[in-house]
């Protein structure tokens, strides 16, 4: 008997892949290869596997009839038009809460590499410039202001973090809260102008784009650094850009960007920016148990089964 089949709207994690292909036969991103062949495969499809960044438009979800899911591999999921997935009455899934300690680690390690200078050091030893100089002080990290954009599920682990280098913690949101005694700040600028290090960890989408633009960046001022672990969209890049030319901040840690896997050529030329390809949930514990995860809400999702993790504008939906 041939097994359910499934569509792959973006390349998938090979755990992700591998776990679905045990069970289903995993289509790779037919709709966009071959629409001819996906026109007929389409009723077949039972449920979309997706990335973080992968795009499930409306207007392909109109097409799958029968889809019982979207399974996406990320906590993100700015990518699907989730009004649509209603409307169709499809549910949304994501892999929450697994990746937070990664992305908050990751966020701290580009505060520490930015601030203390780590991967600009370790190029003045490997190119032999240890003996002609010292290298340039860097800026002290312990006990600065960090203000977070985006307090959310890991926001907060960004800010048990910070909590245990004595920095003060400030933060933005939709909403305040009451329970964490930090400081709130309703705008990002008003935020920005308070902070040495601006870490942005909000959702993509619309209502974030570039939340972070070029008045906040004046805002945060030529001694104070931006991270980014949320989206590239959420960062106006060409202001970033030349904020970080003119001196208007004093450099980024960047791991998302606006259209990756390209890099704004202007960006890698810096020397007072670091830049990683977004890997903040890429170590193969996380990557597993995202794996495990998404793997588990596509077989809920097609079998009928409550889903182990809904996105939160689906978690009333009764399925198909
Ligand atoms: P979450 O728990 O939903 O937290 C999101 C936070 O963002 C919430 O505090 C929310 O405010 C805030 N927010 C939403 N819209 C905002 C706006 N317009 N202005 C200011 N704040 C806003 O999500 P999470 O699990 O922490 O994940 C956050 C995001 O990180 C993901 O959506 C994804 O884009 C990104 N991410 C990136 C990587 C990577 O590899 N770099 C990995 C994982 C996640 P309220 O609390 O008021 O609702
Ligand atoms: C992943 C992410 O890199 O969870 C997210 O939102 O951006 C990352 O964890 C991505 O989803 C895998 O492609």
């Amino acid at each position: 008997m041939s097994k359910p089949d499934v569509l792959a709207v973006a390349k998938l994690h090979p755990l992700y892949q591998k776990a679905l292909e045990a069970v289903y036969t995993v289509h790779d991103r037919t709709h966009l290869t071959d629409p001819a062949a996906f026109a007929a495969l389409a009723p077949r499809i039972l449920g979309v596997a997706g990335t973080g960044e992968a795009s499930v438009p409306g207007s392909l979800l109109s097409q799958l009839p029968n889809a019982k899911v979207v399974s996406v591999f990320g906590v993100g999921y700015d990518g699907v038009d989730v009004p649509a997935a209603i409307e169709h009455g499809i549910p949304v899934t994501h892999t929450p809460d697994v990746l937070t300690d990664d992305v908050a680690d990751l966020a701290m390690g580009l505060v520490l590499s930015v601030g203390r200078t780590i991967p600009q050091a370790d190029q003045f030893v490997r190119t032999g410039q240890w003996p002609h100089g010292p290298m340039p002080l860097a800026r002290k990290v312990s006990g600065a202001r960090m203000g977070i954009v985006g307090l959310g599920r890991i926001g907060k682990a960004i800010a048990r973090r910070a909590s245990g280098f004595g920095m003060s913690i400030a933060y933005t949101a939709r909403t305040e809260k009451t329970d964490t005694g930090f400081a709130f700040y309703p705008t990002a600028d008003q935020l920005a102008a308070n902070v040495d290090f601006l870490v942005v960890i909000t959702p993509g989408g619309a209502g974030t784009k570039h939340l972070i633009n070029a008045e906040v960046l004046k805002a945060l001022g030529p001694r104070g650094f931006l991270i980014n672990v949320a989206r590239g969209s959420v960062v106006d890049e060409q202001a970033l850009i030349d904020a970080l030319q003119n001196g208007t901040i004093a450099g980024a840690g960047l791991d998302v960007f606006a259209n990756e896997p390209n890099v704004p050529e202007a960006l890698w030329r810096m020397n007072h920016v670091v830049l990683t390809p977004h890997m903040a949930s890429a170590t193969t514990e996380t990557r597993q148990a995202m794996a495990d995860l998404a793997f588990a809400n596509m077989q809920a999702g097609i079998s009928g089964q409550a889903l182990r993790t809904p996105v939160p504008e689906c978690m009333a939906m009764s399925q198909k």
